[in-house]
């Protein structure tokens, strides 16, 4: 096994939101490393049937991140490395519901980090950031990691990025060994669909039904759609890695992809025959493209990501395939939103 794996062998670990999307991702990655994880998630926007089943090298604490008596006992189990990935995920749920965008992505993060501090013993605090979020929409392309943006569009975006603020501030003047990783666009196993989901998800659920894939905008708009199973490798390196201490990096393909050339496969690769339909954009969604730099991320703990965009795309549809009654049952859809898409 690799160094930067090896040293997670007995490692004790809180993941923060680990029944959602990436955090289930990094509990299975964590355990086959022989970790031992304390998970602690509302179920809010997660699953429990998404985690591992009956591991005796994982505790699962169900309870909001901002509870003192769940931090409490978090706390208790004698971490060295917190992972925190819990948040009120994203956008548009962020436009609807401001208040409990911040209650979690902003109020959850600084107990968080205030635990943190006066435990004082861990080796890492991994925080997800946003790179989606907190660049400017209309900066040069790649983003690069020391751009700054002071005109967020959605609540989501401007808690994130507090997120990062409050890891800088506990990592300068309270000694918290804080690390920010900038997600973009993940995709893979163990996304739920719903109304507040990614695309690629709610592409493949409509495509599965046999239903025209709804595009918000002209499809010419790009994404820079990266892997799950690379998000969480390199999380691992940046909990591993003395170098990522401090710092702010870009976990990203490094690759644009058009969102009609995105619908398009997803149509082909699940065999449905129903096309695309364009729907006006989302005032909130101001980037035409979306592309990030990752070479920060690649000099600082050598990150790299998987180039075979259509693989991963076909990893997530094979756990579709695999997990469709659960999905279906989860998917969180108000009612009538099927109707919609199929333009009744
Ligand atoms: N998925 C992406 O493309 C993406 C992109 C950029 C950043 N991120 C960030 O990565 C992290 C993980 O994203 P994800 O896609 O797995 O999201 P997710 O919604 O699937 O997972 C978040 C988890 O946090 C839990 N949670 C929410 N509020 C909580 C609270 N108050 N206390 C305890 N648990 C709570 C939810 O139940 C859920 O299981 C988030 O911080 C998100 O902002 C994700």
């Amino acid at each position: 096994m690799e160094e930067y794996l090896n040293y997670y062998k007995n490692k004790r670990i809180i993941v923060t939101g680990g029944a959602g999307a990436i955090g289930s991702n990094l509990i299975r990655k964590l355990l086959e490393i022989e970790a031992f994880v304390i998970v602690v998630d509302d179920l809010s926007s997660g699953y429990k049937w998404n985690l591992p089943q009956n591991s005796p090298n994982m505790l699962f604490i169900q309870g909001d991140i901002s509870d003192d008596i769940i931090l409490k006992r978090l706390f208790n189990e004698k971490p060295d490395l917190v992972f925190h990935l819990a948040a009120f995920f994203a956008n548009q749920n962020s436009v609807d519901y401001p208040e409990k965008d911040l209650t979690t992505n902003g109020f959850g993060t600084l107990k968080l980090l205030e635990y943190s501090a006066i435990y004082g013993k861990l080796e890492r605090f991994v925080y997800a950031s946003s790179g989606c979020s907190i660049y400017p929409s209309n900066a040069e392309m790649p983003y690069k990691e020391e751009l700054t943006n002071m005109y967020m569009t959605t609540p989501y975006q401007i808690t994130k990025m507090l997120g990062e603020l409050y890891c800088n501030y506990y990592y300068k003047i309270q000694k918290v060994p804080t690390v920010k990783a900038r997600f973009f666009n993940s995709f893979g196993p163990g996304e739920v669909p719903g109304q507040y989901r990614n695309v690629i998800p709610n592409f493949i659920y409509w495509s599965k039904l046999g239903l025209p894939l709804p595009i918000t905008g002209t499809g010419e708009e790009t994404r820079d759609f990266t892997f799950v199973g690379d998000i969480v490798d390199g999380l691992i390196r940046m909990g591993y890695f003395e170098s990522a201490i401090g710092e702010e990096m870009n976990l990203a393909a490094g690759r644009e992809v058009k969102i009609k050339d995105l619908a398009n496969l997803v149509l082909k690769l699940t065999e449905n025959k129903a096309g695309i339909k364009f729907l006006p954009r989302r005032n909130w969604d101001a980037k035409a493209r979306m592309l990030a730099s990752n070479d920060k991320a690649k000099s600082l703990i050598n990150f790299s990501a998987d180039p075979n965009f259509a693989e991963c795309l076909n990893l997530a549809i094979k756990w579709f395939d695999e997990n469709w009654d659960q999905i279906e049952k989860s998917a969180d859809f108000p009612p009538g939103t099927s109707s919609a898409v199929r333009g009744k």
